[in-house]
């Protein structure tokens, strides 16, 4: 299975990443997480990446491009992989296919979350992340057991900078602008199935349950 998660900011993409990733075994790659580890061990990359995220901008296609080329390469990756971030742009997209292309292998599907506004800046504004083990949580519809710590590591929860309300508006016109044109980009490929992101966490996982299987995604 090669999977492509695409949707706006806080949609739930990373959530049911791990969910599918669990499921069917295979890595989930989030250029997202990729990139704030890298800001954490403030690798060159990382020192690179910092001011566009905190800004809620993009980071340079060819930044994000390199990261994810070798991450695909890698023996993990053989068996399928999800992508949950990217590609972003369609700079990226097509450098995708070109990668895809000289491996002999294919997207098998693309899934789009589909999700309304008020909703995004709910589940932004609540959500709460581990920075040891990525662990995420929301503090009204996914909250952790004992307030403040990681339920898997005991770690302390932290808000992500680029949650910050200031950055979401900016987020979201960048994916508009940049992002969102990938869904059309994928449609005319036939592989996009959309999503009713929409309810609680495990009405979500069984309407994309069902629409893996509707593609027959094995
Ligand atoms: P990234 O980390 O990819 O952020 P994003 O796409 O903005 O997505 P999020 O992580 O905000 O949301 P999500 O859809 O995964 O939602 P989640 O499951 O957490 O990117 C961050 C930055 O890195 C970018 O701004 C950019 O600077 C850079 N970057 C990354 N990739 C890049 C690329 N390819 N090119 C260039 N730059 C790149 O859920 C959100 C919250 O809702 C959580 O609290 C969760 O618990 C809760 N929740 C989830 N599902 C439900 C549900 N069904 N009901 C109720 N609550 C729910």
């Amino acid at each position: 299975m090669r999977i492509i998660f695409l949707g706006p900011p806080g949609g739930g993409k990373g959530t049911q990443a791990d969910f599918i990733a669990e499921k069917y075994d295979i890595p989930k790659l989030s250029t997202g997480d990729l990139l704030r580890e890298s800001v954490a061990n403030k690798t060159s990359l990382g020192n690179e990446a910092k001011g566009y995220m905190n800004r809620g901008e993009l980071v340079p296609d060819a930044v994000v491009i390199a990261l994810v080329e070798e991450k695909l390469a890698s023996p993990e990756c053989q068996k399928g992989f999800i992508l949950d971030g990217f590609p972003r742009t369609v700079a990226q997209a097509d450098q995708l296919a070109n990668f895809m292309v000289s491996t002999g292998k294919e997207v098998d599907h693309v899934v789009y979350f589909s999700i309304s506004k008020d909703e995004i800046i709910k589940r932004i504004s609540g959500r709460r992340s581990c920075q040891e083990c990525k662990a995420v949580y929301h503090l009204e519809y996914v909250p952790p057991k004992e307030q403040g710590m990681c339920d898997v590591c005991g770690n302390k929860l932290i808000q992500r900078n680029d949650d910050e309300p200031k950055t979401i508006e900016s987020r979201l016109s960048v994916y508009q602008e940049q992002t969102a044109p990938l869904i059309e980009y994928y449609k005319m490929k036939n592989i996009l199935g959309e999503l009713d992101g929409s309810g609680l966490v495990p009405e979500v996982q069984d309407r994309l349950l069902d629409l893996l299987s509707y593609q027959k995604i094995k």
